[in-house]
């Protein structure tokens, strides 16, 4: 039987933003995220600023987590927290805070895999929302991962593709930036692309064996493709943008549905569940819910899907119903066996 009163704090630090949340068993009684505003003007994340505006935020986030759900720190059961992969500047502030707190509350502290957490979001109790069933896949698409994973259990899974080189978020954002897009272009090619033609310039979409994935070719040819019209015409990007945002946006969705259906083929399992920031884009959802392929697809809340705390909370309350806890030499990993 489920323990009825597990009160755990979640504390998620391992890129740009900082985040705590509360959970009651699985249900989220506060999830709070500060993003880093201060990484636009540079185009991408800066780690050493990243790390510098978690040490600012970390304090204010939590307590604002705690006081959002009603919940006292001495109410606490335990308190988990990211411990990889990341930039090892933030991922070493949260781990640091948790393991203190930890030690003041006399209370355990649970180490929390960053991409398990996107792939068992799904299971946040939340009303109306269905959750997949195992064995299930999961594709993970952010702007630091792109992964397809076979979900056994919540402690069983394993990566059967991944990228080789660029993520798929930072396929969306390189290709914005070629297009002078400010930073994180990937929602504004979405919104770009709603109004154009995804069919108006077609682009090569990479040969890669398996299930792996590969987007930095499709960068180059963005770029290539770009400096010659504007050769030909200056105003080629102002005079095309919706199209050529539908078409870039077209090519990505295309590499992933085909990876999808390979997966599907070898593993014969029609389930998919979408984390990461890029499962907001327009063109995915509907792709996936149009369902074509028979598949049974989960999206979760949007903000259960980009980077945040919740999910660090419900993998803390699985590995706290299984005693799966960290003494107080755990350490940071920036990268991190699966
Ligand atoms: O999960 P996330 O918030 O952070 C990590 O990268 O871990 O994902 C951010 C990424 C960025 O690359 C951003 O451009 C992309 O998700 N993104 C989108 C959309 N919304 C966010 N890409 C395409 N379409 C969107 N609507
Ligand atoms: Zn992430």
């Amino acid at each position: 039987m489920q323990n009825p009163e597990v009160f755990i704090l979640a504390i998620e630090s391992s890129c740009d933003d900082t985040a705590a949340a509360v959970l009651h068993n699985d249900k989220v009684l506060s999830n709070v995220v500060a993003n880093q505003l201060i990484h636009n003007q540079y185009g991408g994340v800066v780690p050493e600023l990243a790390s510098r505006a978690h040490q600012q935020n970390i304090v204010p986030v939590i307590d604002a987590a705690l006081r959002k759900a009603n919940v006292q720190k001495e109410q606490l059961s335990a308190i988990a927290f990211t411990q990889g992969p990341g930039l090892m500047g933030s991922l070493l502030v949260g781990t640091s805070f948790s393991k203190s707190l930890s030690l003041a509350l006399n209370i355990p502290l649970i180490a929390v895999n960053h991409m398990h957490a996107h792939i068992l979001a799904h299971f946040i109790d939340e009303d109306g929302y269905d959750k997949p069933e195992f064995p299930f896949l999961a594709l993970t698409i952010s702007g630091g991962h792109t992964q397809i994973v076979k979900v056994n259990s919540f402690f069983d899974m394993e990566i059967i593709g991944e990228t080789t080189d660029d993520a798929v978020g930072e396929a969306f954002d390189k290709s914005a930036k070629i297009l002078g897009l400010p930073y994180p272009g990937g929602p504004l090619i979405d919104k770009y692309a709603k109004e154009g033609n995804p069919k108006a310039f077609p682009f090569t979409k990479p040969k890669v064996p398996g299930l792996d994935f590969s987007f930095s070719g499709l960068k180059t040819a963005i770029l290539y493709f770009i400096q010659k019209n504007k050769q030909e015409n200056p105003n080629f990007i102002d005079e095309n943008l919706n199209d050529i945002c539908a078409s870039i946006q077209h090519t990505i969705i295309e590499i992933l549905i085909d990876k999808l259906k390979l997966a599907v083929k070898e593993t014969g399992i029609t389930q998919i569940a979408i984390g990461g920031g890029v499962s907001a884009n327009s063109g995915i959802r509907t792709r996936l819910q149009e369902n074509k392929y028979g598949w049974k697809t989960f999206i979760p809340k949007f903000e259960y899907t980009t980077d945040n705390a919740a999910m660090i909370g419900i993998v803390g309350y699985q590995k706290y119903l299984s005693n799966r806890f960290e003494t107080s030499a755990v350490v940071s990993k920036a990268r991190i066996e699966f």
